[in-house]
């Protein structure tokens, strides 16, 4: 759902307090935590989606990455999942390889799928329900981030952008072919960098884009966050089909409920779309302080660490949650 809509629905809903639990809707994060022993604490999500692209293995190993990201933007390590898939009874070649990508992808983290539930749907539908597991004490959410912090992005934005330019044959296939692939790269060694790099909040990057995820951190751990909009990573070719007007729906969507935080100063209106743009398996948007940078450059090597990048700082609250320069 768009974040006006599912934030009316929420909003009926009180968190009842409950013993143990750690992290549910208030305020709500990346996924719920809850506390079955002293050193030991369970994370809990669900994710599933329309397919992103033709190739069914391929949907079902973004799918899968997008469903562990949760877990990962917590802190923690994936340990077991669950399939959901609503498929018409037609298509059963189609799932299996969609089944295929998913088990692939959930044994690359690690973790292993234990089973699933399907429901007949003419319009195909994949995810995964996750449980992960992490130390209470290394626990990492969305409210920790602190004055003075560096913020790092771990994937470039504009996967909506791509998705969208695909589905009307606009996407060159190396502008296709490279989005589908950094889709599919798990959160993972970000994740595990996060302890080493002292890192102070965390959240991943999907459906209310950079900006909605971007606020909600920033709201929940009461400062502001400065970002530099040249620094911004974006996919290669989303610049130019957003220019040409490829923006999906989400994207006035997510601008609409999260602007009035923002202040935009200057920012390029090609660059405001990206920024709003819905993404799927979308990076890391990680708090650390300076001293941490390090490690975290130590911790995430290889084409992850190509991805990442220092887009800004938090400062302490300001009247905007987030603030282009
Ligand atoms: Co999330
Ligand atoms: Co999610
Ligand atoms: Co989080």
């Amino acid at each position: 759902m768009g974040p006006g809509p599912l934030s009316q629905v929420l909003r009926q809903f009180a968190q009842p307090d409950f013993p143990g639990l750690m992290v549910g809707l208030d305020p709500a994060d990346d996924a719920a935590v809850y506390r079955v022993a002293d050193d030991l604490a369970i994370i809990h999500t669900v994710d599933f989606f329309t397919p992103v692209c033709d190739d069914p293995y391929t949907w079902g190993q973004i799918a899968a990455a997008n469903g562990l990201s949760d877990v990962y933007a917590m802190g923690g390590t994936p340990v077991l999942a669950l399939n959901i898939a609503c498929f018409p009874d037609c298509l059963t070649d189609q799932l299996i390889e969609v089944l295929r990508g998913g088990a692939d992808k959930v044994a690359e983290a690690g973790a292993v799928i234990a089973g699933g539930h399907t429901v007949i749907d003419n319009e195909p539908k994949y995810g995964l329900c996750v449980v992960g597991t992490v130390h209470p004490d290394r626990l990492i959410t969305s409210a920790g981030a602190q004055p003075g912090d560096i913020l790092v992005l771990t994937k470039p934005l504009g996967t909506g952008i791509i998705i969208s330019a695909m589905r009307g044959n606009a996407a060159p296939d190396s502008v296709r072919d490279n989005a589908l692939a950094i889709m599919a790269v798990l959160n993972r060694q970000a994740a595990q960098a996060l302890s080493a790099a002292c890192a102070t909040a965390c959240t991943d990057i999907t459906g209310f884009g950079f900006v909605g995820h971007a606020s909600n951190l920033a709201r929940s751990s009461g400062v502001t966050l400065v970002i530099d909009a040249g620094k911004v990573p974006m996919l290669d070719g989303a610049y130019d089909l957003a220019a040409d007007g490829i923006v999906p729906a989400g994207a006035h969507a997510n601008r609409q409920h999260f602007g009035c935080g923002v202040d935009w100063n200057a920012t390029d209106p090609v660059l405001t779309d990206i920024l709003c743009d819905p993404q799927t398996s979308g990076g890391l948007l990680i708090s650390l302080p300076e001293r941490g940078l390090e490690a975290f450059g130590t911790g995430v090597s290889g084409r992850d660490g190509e991805l990442c990048t220092v887009i800004g700082q938090a400062t302490p609250r300001q009247d905007r949650l987030i603030v282009f320069r």
